[in-house]
């Protein structure tokens, strides 16, 4: 079973996808549905809304047992940062959790790995669950770099840490190549298969046991997953859970992976 603490993790991160009517829109329409049918106590469900709705969408979806989070975080608090949000002032709006290192910060906003760890501090400092993300461009897969890649990333924002003991390490493992662009397709339809997916999941695992030791890490991944597609991930014993970008902005497509995620294993 690929369960942490006999939960699935469902993360929607609707990126910039949905203006604030269209995130509105759709977390009622979640909301309301969960309320008629819903018995979500097997997943552990989060949604990462744009900035601007964060805050009604928090409101509805907390009604139904669902968490939300930032995409992206500033790591000082306050201050002369203009365009900046804190991680403090996320978990003031209500969030549980916030992405970072998402590789389009990483990739299209030039984000480092130095920065990566302080968006890790100030995250953890202000309460919330950062929810890192890693993986490799195709260039760097193609150069067979995959795992150093990785390694140095979770290296850097991990190494030397004291993890509180009140908050889950959530790492997702997102090949850059393997992420939807724009509407929901990635450049070259690429598709990370369940083995290769599975076996970074194992990679990442042990790297990070050995940064913080007695520390039990929950393992996503990330790239293209669809409602087909969801239990064909969730099966692995590695993969706890999805972080899923275009399909996930959609009421239909989510209804539809939150309801093959409940499916039982099969291979
Ligand atoms: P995708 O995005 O599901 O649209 O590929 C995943 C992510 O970037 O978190």
């Amino acid at each position: 079973m690929s369960t942490f603490n006999g939960h699935h993790y469902l993360f929607a991160n609707w990126k910039m996808y949905l203006d604030y009517d269209e995130s509105n829109i759709l977390a009622n329409a979640l909301a309301n549905e969960w309320r008629k049918q819903g018995d979500l106590s097997a997943l552990k469900m989060a949604i990462f809304p744009s900035d601007l709705s964060l805050y009604p969408v928090a409101q509805v979806l907390g009604d139904v047992g669902v968490a939300a989070g930032g995409q992206n975080s500033f790591w000082v608090d306050k201050g002369g940062y203009t365009g900046e949000i804190s991680a403090a002032m996320y978990k003031n709006a209500g969030c549980a959790y916030c992405l970072v290192g998402h590789s389009e910060r990483r990739h299209q906003f030039g984000e480092t790995n130095h920065e990566v760890r302080q968006k890790m501090e100030a995250v953890l400092e202000s309460g919330l669950t950062p929810v890192l993300c890693v993986g490799e461009t195709k260039e760097e897969r193609a150069q067979g770099k995959t795992a150093e890649v990785v390694e140095i990333q979770i290296n850097a924002a991990l190494d030397g840490l004291s993890w509180p003991s009140d908050r889950e390490l959530i790492i997702a493992y997102e090949p850059v190549w393997a992420i939807s662009k724009g509407a929901g397709k990635n450049e070259a339809g690429e598709h990370c298969d369940d083995a290769e997916a599975e076996r970074m999941n194992i990679f990442i695992a042990q790297k990070t046991t050995q940064l913080l030791s007695g520390v039990n890490p929950v393992l996503l991944f990330g790239g293209s997953v669809r409602p087909d597609t969801v239990a064909y991930y969730l099966k692995m014993p590695h993969i706890n859970g999805v972080l899923v970008g275009a399909a996930s902005t959609k009421f239909d497509s989510w209804m539809e992976i939150v309801k093959n995620a409940q499916l039982p294993a099969h291979n």
